[in-house]
């Protein structure tokens, strides 16, 4: 698929950016009374400026398949966001990685107390739920909003995210078969890529086939995406990650770098991403902005 030169790149992902920043600040809840420390700590967490990653890849997946009406995935896009955010803050609590700095600040339970960012996590995710359910509602087609739906409440779930964060606490300090680190991977970080790959599919009305196809795709760069993040857990500095580097040195976990070496990662994150470019290609629909960000993720720096 033809890709961009840096330039019109670097200007349409700013601009899908920014307007990424208003559709999350637009959908966090806006009658509030006596609850408004959580409301502060959703803010705190979701308006940190993320990358964004997944509800870009959500949109653009939409745009591959011909989806035009960009009202309709707002919904999908924020509620994809706000899951991502909370497994964050969840990630970050001092019974799991016990780390401080999340996105450029201190992480929402150093600011808000523990009970508080529990209570953010659980917050976001559920008001994920009420925000998608609601687009699914309201969207001209409700039956693609029902497979977007299902989509992300698998794939955040036991099957999906919660299922691989689990495996990887319970396996923390322990020695890792190639295996289990596959697993933990396809399922923490890979399983809401695929959801954000396949609800954008889903939303433009792709079938089966192609639904299988996109989560192939988002399993691959998940896969880079991940083993990237344990690259940059090593070779980054704090100020430029927005997140405390040597985490996992730190909390003795196993990652693709500890188990295969530098120089075998940096390979595995070209190679996963070079997969998913070719099965990109092989998908009816054209999206250059699509395949030049998933080139730009294998030499990401934060
Ligand atoms: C961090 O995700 C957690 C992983 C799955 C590695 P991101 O690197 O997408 O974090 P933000 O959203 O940009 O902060
Ligand atoms: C976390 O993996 C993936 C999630 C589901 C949150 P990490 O623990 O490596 O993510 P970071 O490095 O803290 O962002
Ligand atoms: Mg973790
Ligand atoms: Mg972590
Ligand atoms: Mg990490």
């Amino acid at each position: 698929m033809r890709q961009l030169n840096s330039e019109e790149f670097e200007k349409e992902l700013s601009e899908r950016v920014e307007k990424i920043e208003l559709i999350l600040q637009e959908a966090l809840p806006a009658h509030i009374t006596m609850q408004k420390t959580i409301r502060d700590a959703m803010e705190y967490s979701l308006m940190a400026g993320g990358k964004r990653l997944r509800p870009l890849l959500l949109s653009e997946t939409y745009r591959l398949f011909g989806g035009e009406d960009m009202q309709q995935i707002h919904p999908f896009m924020a509620a994809l966001e706000m899951i991502h955010t909370y497994s964050l803050v969840h990630d970050d609590l001092p019974a799991m990685d016990n780390d401080e700095y999340r996105r450029g600040r201190k992480t929402t339970h150093i600011v808000f107390g523990e009970d508080m960012g529990i209570l953010a996590g659980d917050a976001l995710l559920n008001y994920a739920y009420e925000t998608a359910v609601k687009g699914a509602a309201a969207c001209g087609q409700p039956e693609r909003g029902l497979k977007a739906l299902e989509i992300l409440s698998e794939k955040a779930g036991v099957y999906g995210m919660v299922g691989g964060q689990v495996v990887d606490v319970e396996l923390t300090g322990k020695p890792l078969e190639e295996e289990q680190l596959d697993f933990i991977y396809r399922l923490k970080t890979g399983a809401l890529l695929e959801a954000a790959f396949m609800s954008g599919a889903a939303l433009a009305g792709a079938g089966d086939e192609e639904l299988q196809r996109m989560e192939r795709i988002g399993c691959l760069v998940g896969q880079a995406f991940q083993i990237q993040d344990d690259i940059l857990d090593i070779v980054s500095t704090t100020e430029e990650l927005g997140k405390p580097v040597g985490s996992d040195v730190r909390n003795e976990k196993t990652t693709y770098v500890s188990l295969h070496g530098m120089d075998a990662a940096k390979k595995a994150v070209e190679e996963y991403s070079q997969e998913a470019l070719e099965l990109l290609d092989s998908v009816r629909g054209e999206n250059p902005f699509l395949a030049t960000l998933i080139t730009a993720l294998i030499h990401r720096k934060k």
